[in-house]
């Protein structure tokens, strides 16, 4: 399979003089086209910024990020969803979704359509008039999924995109993303302190820990369909703990 972006030798610090703090060091990560890979790893790791080493938002001081993603009107085709769904309060469900699309040279009637085509994929569509604070949170959540799948972007990079959900809504929201990735194929970075989520989502799972965080393991779920409840999981869930308990970083980890 091709691999459409590649981490090799990722270090990292931030500040400088006694201020400086190496966040990442030695970091590899490859990514497979139409692969679903997760990154665990307790808060304050570094997760969040190794997805904006891959954005290209932040230069590493160390190591080469090489992404080969077509690029669509000068850009490269990658998008970043977030914790909390970061909706312009001051627009509509369809104007969030098309603030990507802004910019990119686009006629309002492409715009118009990938907005559609976008919400459609999230089951949002009824509800494109909407205001953001007259959506829930799964809701919302959904929106910035299709703000970020509008871009029609080939790499698709979710920061905890369900972190702040119920479990009920977090439950669909998971199934709903395994559908959508089956239907378009697109290769997706999932980041997540939840061991079972990684586990129920990816194919692959990268465990980052230490300080400064490095790749503790790599770790390959179960063949698919993956099931909610399975001793393969149990077992699969219990070795990442291990991996984590080895760097002493289990406290505040939901399991
Ligand atoms: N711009 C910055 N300047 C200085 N330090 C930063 C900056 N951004 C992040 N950090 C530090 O880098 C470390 C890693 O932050 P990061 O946000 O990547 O962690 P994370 O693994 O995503 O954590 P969480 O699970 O809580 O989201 C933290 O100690 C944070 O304080
Ligand atoms: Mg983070």
């Amino acid at each position: 399979m091709a691999v459409i972006a590649e981490l090799s030798g990722i270090g990292l610090a931030f500040g400088r003089g006694a201020e400086r703090t190496q966040i990442l060091e030695g970091l590899d990560l490859s990514l497979d086209s139409g692969g679903f890979v997760a990154i665990v790893g307790p808060s304050g790791a570094g997760k969040s910024t190794l997805l904006r080493v891959l954005m290209h938002l932040v230069a590493p001081s160390a190591g080469k990020v090489c992404v080969e993603i077509p690029h669509e009107r000068g850009r490269r085709s990658m998008a970043l969803v977030f914790q909390d769904a970061k909706l312009l309060p001051w627009r509509r469900v369809a104007g969030n979704v098309a603030f990507g699309l802004e910019g990119l040279g686009l006629s309002h009637a492409e715009i118009d359509a990938r907005v559609k085509a976008a919400l459609d994929l999230v089951d949002l569509s009824a509800r494109s008039a909407r205001w953001p604070h007259q959506l829930s949170g799964g809701q919302r959540q959904r929106v910035g999924l299709a703000r970020a799948l509008a871009v029609e972007p080939h790499l698709l990079l979710m920061d905890e995109p369900f972190g702040a959900l119920d479990a009920i809504t977090r439950a669909t929201l998971q199934d709903e993303l395994l559908s959508l990735w089956r239907r378009t194929g697109k290769t997706i970075l999932f980041v997540t302190h939840d061991i079972d989520e990684a586990i129920y989502l990816a194919d692959r799972i990268i465990v980052i820990a230490g300080s400064p965080a490095r790749a503790q393991g790599a770790f390959a779920t179960p063949e698919r369909p993956h099931l909610r409840s399975d001793p393969r999981t149990w077992r699969l869930a219990a070795e990442i703990r291990a991996k984590l308990e080895e760097n002493g970083e289990l406290i505040d980890f939901e399991i």
